[in-house]
């Protein structure tokens, strides 16, 4: 089983300027929690204890505010600054130490999803012993993303394209990926694209040409959602609030999820309602351990 995961947490987030100048957008909230939230509750329910949080030069005392590496999560956090947003595969450079020997996951920190099969896609992901798995979901305009062409009987992957200008698959490459422990060799071999950046696509390519990429798909009941720009952002935001008031359960509480799991037990979530204070959230925990 992967046991390591990377949140990627830095970035310019140029199209959610000016709320991004002085605060990392996974910071900001999406409805009830910061952003930062979901994805990391994404590798908790792929069974991921171990974790790297990578941000931008400067924000680390931000982020440990809300994630202490000493936390009550029964996870452990570690963190690393990105000198610059230079490429989604930097993740593995900067991580190297953290990897080791080990496979490991890449979530990117502004990645949303959700779906009823979810935990157990994440699982059978986590059982992945060698080559990469990408997480693939069908989208209206692929020509804005990573796209992977797919042979529909053996769901073997032909192709893979950044931004087609040509349809070739409404296939999207989402932002959760899982790789053997020879991904940082092949981040170290990359050489920057004309944008300048290392670039993710040319990752997965390395894993394909030694035909040892393999896809997994979210399908009709899940979901992937862009937080990438104000509008996307809060319409995921609204998604999150829809679904959760209908159900009364929340989507990507990290202590409902770490307590599920058996990592902590009442003492912990009693010592996060303290944390938080007197808010909705904590009443929620609260209910939780009634
Ligand atoms: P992007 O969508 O490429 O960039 P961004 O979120 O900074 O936004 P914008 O395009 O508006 O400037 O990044 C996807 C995620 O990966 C996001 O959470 C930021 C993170 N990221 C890094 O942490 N380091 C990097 O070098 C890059 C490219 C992205």
């Amino acid at each position: 089983m992967i046991k390591k995961g990377i949140i990627l947490s830095g970035g310019f987030g140029t199209r959610m300027s000016p709320l991004t100048k002085a605060v990392n957008k996974q910071l900001l909230p999406l409805y009830d929690k910061p952003l930062i939230y979901y994805p990391l509750s994404v590798l908790m329910l792929a069974g991921i204890k171990n974790i790297l949080i990578i941000v931008n030069k400067g924000q680390l005392q931000q982020f440990k505010k809300i994630l202490p590496e000493k936390n009550n999560l029964g996870i452990q956090i570690k963190y690393k600054e990105q000198e610059k947003p230079k490429g989604l595969p930097e993740a593995f450079i900067i991580g190297e130490k953290f990897i080791g020997e080990e496979n490991v996951a890449l979530i990117l920190g502004d990645n949303f999803f959700y779906g009823q099969n979810l935990s157990k896609l994440l699982f059978e992901c986590a059982k992945l012993k060698n080559g990469a798995k990408i997480i693939l979901h069908g989208v209206q305009n692929p020509e804005l993303f990573g796209v992977a062409k797919i042979n529909k009987k053996n769901k073997k992957i032909l192709k893979i394209i950044e931004k087609p200008k040509k349809y070739v698959s409404n296939q999207a490459i989402t932002g959760l990926y899982f790789f053997d422990k020879k991904v940082v060799n092949y981040a170290k071999r990359l050489k920057p694209s004309k944008r300048g950046e290392l670039e993710i696509i040319d990752l997965i390519n390395q894993y394909k040409k030694n035909n040892r990429l393999k896809a997994e798909f979210i399908g009709r009941g899940g979901a992937w959602l862009d937080t990438g720009s104000i509008n996307d952002y809060y319409k995921t935001s609204a998604f999150v609030q829809a679904v959760e008031n209908r159900q009364g359960l929340k989507i990507a509480c990290i202590e409902e999820i770490a307590f599920l799991n058996g990592w902590i037990k009442k003492k912990e979530i009693n010592n996060q309602i303290k944390f938080y204070g007197n808010c909705e959230y904590s009443n929620y925990l609260r209910k939780l351990i009634k």
